[in-house]
């Protein structure tokens, strides 16, 4: 059994945690209507994103150096690029439309292209989560 730091076990929580409160982001927009609360629950949650892989998830990372081939090798790096393209995407959504000052005008969900950007984004990030705890739950 590998040693898990407790570090780690407070990231998967974390990670739990965002998985939760990005549900119920979702519901303040489709069940709810309500643009501002929607947009400003998920730049939290992406902020709170970025702050956990910088500081356990990557130096956890590199420090195993999976070799390849080896159990679970193939699962940590689906998490590690689809995690990437996740900050990538949710960081793009967010950071927009808070530098343009939080206004729905200013908002990669409005307009036609909007709700395909969103599904995306929300697919892209739940599945990289997903990934990240089947790994480490996998690993214990
Ligand atoms: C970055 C993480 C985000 C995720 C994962 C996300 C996810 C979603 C999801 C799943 C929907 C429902 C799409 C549907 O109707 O099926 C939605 C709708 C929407 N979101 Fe986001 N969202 C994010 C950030 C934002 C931000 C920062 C804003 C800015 C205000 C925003 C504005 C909208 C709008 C306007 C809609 C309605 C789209 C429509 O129905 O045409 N979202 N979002």
């Amino acid at each position: 059994m590998a040693t898990v730091s407790l570090a780690s076990y407070a990231v998967l929580g974390i990670q739990a945690a965002i998985l939760l409160v990005m549900l119920f982001g979702v519901y303040t927009m489709k069940v709810r209507r309500r643009t501002r609360p929607h947009g400003t629950i998920m730049a939290i949650l992406v902020v709170v994103n970025i702050i956990t892989v910088v500081a356990v998830m990557t130096p956890t990372f590199y420090d195993m150096a999976p070799a390849p081939g080896a159990a679970g090798a193939s699962l940590l790096l689906a998490h590690h690029y689809l995690g990437l393209l996740a900050i990538i995407l949710t960081s793009v959504v967010a950071f927009t439309w808070v530098l343009r000052g939080a206004k729905d005008k200013g908002c990669l969900g409005t307009g036609r292209r909007g709700r395909t950007i969103m599904r995306t984004t929300l697919v892209v990030w739940t599945a990289s989560l997903l990934l990240g705890m089947a790994y480490f739950i996998a690993g214990l």
